[in-house]
């Protein structure tokens, strides 16, 4: 993508990649990427904000190139993950006059992750300001957005922010700016629930932090710009803070139907008491779609059938996950079934210590459900509906 200029002397300079299906080797990507770079001339200076991801730097040289920049001053880097600072070796060969800025944190860790000489770095603190000349950087430290050496770059004059992770998704489009709302805010959503939701306290406190900011323009480093910077904060502002819906998350896997006969059933009877269901087969989900529905889930069910004496590993995964990305979920179970015995309950139960919740008794059949374990599955549903109007959950 040839660099685009969106305000005077602001240039967009990243990468989009369509191609992209999955990111950190986890999670999947329907819609590709992008790797937002951003170029700001002041009157005085130049600076880079954040580069691109490390497979594709010549795409940022090149149009670092088009547009004849012969010096930059400076090379913010929000955030040492090798996305958005995977340039940073050859833009800081070109331009060796260029000092990084970044936290100490971020320093030590992209010496770790490049071996970059420690005098290359200028380090700042949480609200100092770098001059270009007729415009100012801000720097507000962010840290946990997701890794513990994260900032945003403000710039004052003209009211943009660059959150770097900070409301992105991953998407890969030639809007500039978000035109379909509905799109970009699944999309948000799912890298939301990725890799911010397990900092959901962290997270509360940095858009605390930059409330008494006006933005004109936020610009992350992943997906299109926000022209209206409320409809992704507000997005922000309802994942992180509101509370749990009416909403059962219900990850499974059935190897000869009894499990999956019985995650019929349940799903059944808790919407016939008004409780939505989000089932996932774990031999085909999506696991982005599953993290999506995590974030306002009320009760997590996991649904396993006992194989090798242990809940199946495509459960496990569901459980790990779960536990990884600590949904604010109120309560728990698990559902299945066993030829011969086993211990699949409390295998996951032993999976999910993050998971703040309360535990509802399982319900595990022997072989088919009987009229018996469609019973208890009833009762199961009962008692989360009950739980779930209790807490007020809607
Ligand atoms: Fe887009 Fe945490 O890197």
């Amino acid at each position: 993508m040839k660099p685009r200029e969106f305000a005077p002397g602001i240039f967009t300079v990243g990468y989009i990649d369509w191609d992209r299906r999955l990111f950190d080797s986890l999670i999947p990507l329907p819609d590709g990427t992008s790797y937002n770079s951003y170029l700001i001339k002041g009157s005085e200076k130049t600076a880079l904000i954040d580069t691109v991801d490390r497979l594709v730097p010549q795409s940022l040289l090149d149009n670092l190139t088009s547009l004849g920049i012969e010096r930059i001053d400076y090379v913010i880097a929000n955030h040492a993950e090798p996305d958005h600072s995977g340039a940073l070796p050859q833009v800081t060969a070109r331009y060796p006059e260029a000092k990084i800025v970044c936290t100490e944190r971020c320093k030590g860790m992209l010496i770790d992750l490049f071996g970059l000489a420690a005098e290359k770095f200028k380090t700042v603190n949480d609200r100092e300001t770098i001059s270009l000349g007729n415009r100012t950087l801000e720097f507000i430290h962010a840290p946990w957005v997701h890794w513990p050496e994260t900032m945003l770059t403000y710039l004052k004059e003209d009211k943009i922010l660059f959150p770097c992770d900070f409301f992105g998704s991953h998407l890969a489009t030639t809007d500039l700016y978000v035109t379909d709302e509905g799109q970009v805010y699944e999309a948000a959503k799912r890298y939301y629930a990725e890799i911010m939701m397990p900092f959901r306290t962290t997270i509360q406190n940095n858009l605390q932090k930059i409330q008494g900011y006006e933005f004109k323009i936020i610009a992350p480093s992943h997906g299109p710009m926000h022209k209206k910077p409320d409809f992704i904060l507000k997005a922000y502002h309802s994942w992180a803070y509101d509370e749990p819906s009416n909403i059962v998350v219900l990850p499974f896997v059935s190897m000869h139907g009894s499990t999956g006969k019985m995650v019929d059933y349940l799903v059944g009877a808790l919407a016939q008491r008004g409780v939505a269901v989000k089932q996932f087969d774990m031999s085909v989900a999506d696991i982005g779609k599953l993290a999506i529905a995590l974030v306002d889930a009320g009760t997590i069910v996991i649904g396993t059938p006992t194989v090798l004496a242990g809940p199946h590993p495509a459960a496990v995964y569901a459980a790990v996950l779960a536990n990884a990305l600590r949904p604010k979920a109120k309560f728990a179970s698990v559902i299945g079934s066993y030829g011969w015995g086993g211990k699949a309950v409390e295998t996951i139960a032993s999976l999910i210590p993050n998971l703040k919740v309360e535990i509802i008794p399982p319900v595990l059949c022997k072989g088919q459900p009987r009229e018996t374990d469609y019973q208890a599955l009833e009762k199961l549903a009962e008692t989360i509906a009950q739980k779930h109007k209790e807490s007020g959950f809607k």
